[in-house]
């Protein structure tokens, strides 16, 4: 019996785990194809003879593919199932991946660019979600956790290439097609991704809102055994009811509260500054005396803290909780913030900037990378979850394209670099750290451990609005 319940338990743990990177690797395509373009910007600028403002377009287009692709990723998600919005998902990284890597035109990479985007804003609430509807309480916080793992792994596996690729040939050889292979390489993890969606199930959540109870209780065995899976759909069922229709609606009803502190998380997790480290970090070493190919080298570095201390969220998120975790990395974050503003100000030696980013990076992934994912997958209840992560998406994308479009303003303002040198966008990202604290400290109650419906309950939705 009890050897028995242990085979059962090592299966099941086995089925959610499998599952889990399967869907997981959304986001590892979400990561390498935000940060394809670092490596090839400059050959892309050469080939198509780009000034300051196209180049700015070059990467920010496929941000704002993620602003439609999320507008859009909720409602095709409530209405056909996470497990083919997953596929679209894939089929538009299939597409940009080839679609960048053969235009004679700017403005035909810019389209393929903009719907790789679209597919990255599609994964971005997709694979999280689909993971937290799958995943037994206890461990839903790690497993939704191994989708920020996977992004940021997609993050480094294509620095690496990017480096790899840029080493098979010249200057010239680089401007005319190395940039291709950079984009071309993204099929393989496409194709992957696709192929490996097959074995899939859809998410038992959505089929029981859809009337497919028995499908639903059949996947739910798998993941925890029999008597799990009727506890599961019967508390499905009881927090289903009426759909809610409109987007208006859900800012109307007692929902309110839960959909605008999901998009104050959405935008804080961006404010606080970290693709301004993602996408601009080989510039900023090169600022701070570095030659290229030490700034691709610390680059690299970025992404390896990044990459280990997102295993050490993954550890602990189930243990110490979303809030701690949450508030002691974005107090963190503030530190690092203030120290790399007043050695940029004070032109300490870069060193010290240098740790100060490491610092940062670490704390960002400790904490606000994946936690914000954990909390946005679970906060809302199941029949609203597709069009409310939608939304706190689209609002995460569009601070994101902000951002990333008002850093470079910041940095070279003329009136802010007399004052501050180029200390001042960091003790603007410091601030809104200070925000993030006090925002997870009052407004968030602290969901580890919790089933979906349980957190559901938290909210204390009149039952006039929640039917
Ligand atoms: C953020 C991305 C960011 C990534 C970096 C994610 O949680 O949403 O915007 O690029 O972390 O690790």
């Amino acid at each position: 019996m009890t050897n028995e319940r242990i085979q059962s338990k090592e299966g099941s743990s086995r089925y959610i785990a499998l599952v889990t990177i399967i869907a997981a690797l959304g986001g590892l395509l979400f990561g390498y194809d935000t940060a394809v373009i670092a490596g090839a910007i400059g050959f892309l600028q050469s080939h198509f003879q780009l000034d300051a403002a196209m180049k700015g377009w070059a990467a920010s287009s496929a941000l704002l593919g993620c602003v439609v692709g999320v507008s859009f990723a909720g409602l095709f998600s409530d209405r056909l199932g996470r497990k083919a919005t997953l596929v679209l998902s894939g089929l538009l990284f299939l597409v940009s991946a080839v679609g960048t890597a053969l235009p004679n035109q700017f403005s035909l990479f810019v389209i393929f660019r903009m719907l790789g985007g679209i597919g990255v804003g599609v994964a971005s609430m997709a694979s999280p979600m689909y993971i937290a509807e799958i995943t037994p309480a206890g461990i839903r916080g790690r497993m939704v956790s191994v989708n920020q793992f996977a992004i940021v792994t997609g993050i480094l596996i294509i620095y690496f290439v990017n480096y790899f690729i840029a080493f098979q040939g010249d200057e010239a050889w680089n401007v005319a097609t190395g940039w291709r292979w950079m984009f071309a390489s993204g099929a393989i993890p496409s194709a992957i991704f696709l192929a490996l969606l097959l074995f899939v199930p859809e998410s038992p959540r959505w089929l029981v809102e859809k009337g497919q109870t028995e499908k639903a209780k059949g996947i739910l065995t798998k993941v925890g055994g029999i008597s799990f899976a009727e506890s599961e759909v019967r508390s499905i069922e009881a927090s289903l009811g009426q759909e809610v229709e409109s987007l208006g609606q859900l800012f109307k009803t007692g929902w309110r509260k839960v959909m605008f502190l999901g998009i104050a998380l959405a935008i804080l997790q961006q404010v606080t500054g970290i693709n301004v480290f993602m996408y601009y970090a080989p510039e900023i070493f090169k600022k701070l005396g570095s030659g290229a190919s030490a700034a691709l080298l610390e680059t690299i570095v970025v992404g390896v803290v990044n990459l280990s201390f997102t295993i050490i969220a993954i550890r602990t998120v189930d243990q110490l909780g979303r809030k701690p975790l949450m508030i002691i990395g974005a107090a963190g974050m503030c530190v690092s913030l203030v120290a790399m503003g007043l050695a940029a100000q004070f032109q300490v030696i870069s060193i010290w900037v240098l740790i100060c980013i490491l610092a940062y990076i670490a704390c960002f992934a400790l904490s606000v990378g994946p936690v914000t994912w954990v909390i946005l997958s679970e906060i809302y209840p199941t029949r609203i979850r597709g069009r409310a992560l939608s939304v706190a998406t689209f609002f995460l994308w569009s601070a994101n394209f902000v951002v990333s479009q008002t850093f470079p303003m910041m940095d070279e303002n003329a009136s802010l670099v007399a004052q501050f040198n180029h200390g001042f966008p960091f003790y603007v990202y410091a601030a809104f750290c200070i925000i993030l604290v006090l925002t997870i400290w009052k407004f968030f109650p602290e969901t580890k451990g919790h089933s979906l419906e349980e957190i559901e309950r938290f909210w204390d939705i009149p039952s006039s609005d929640s039917k």
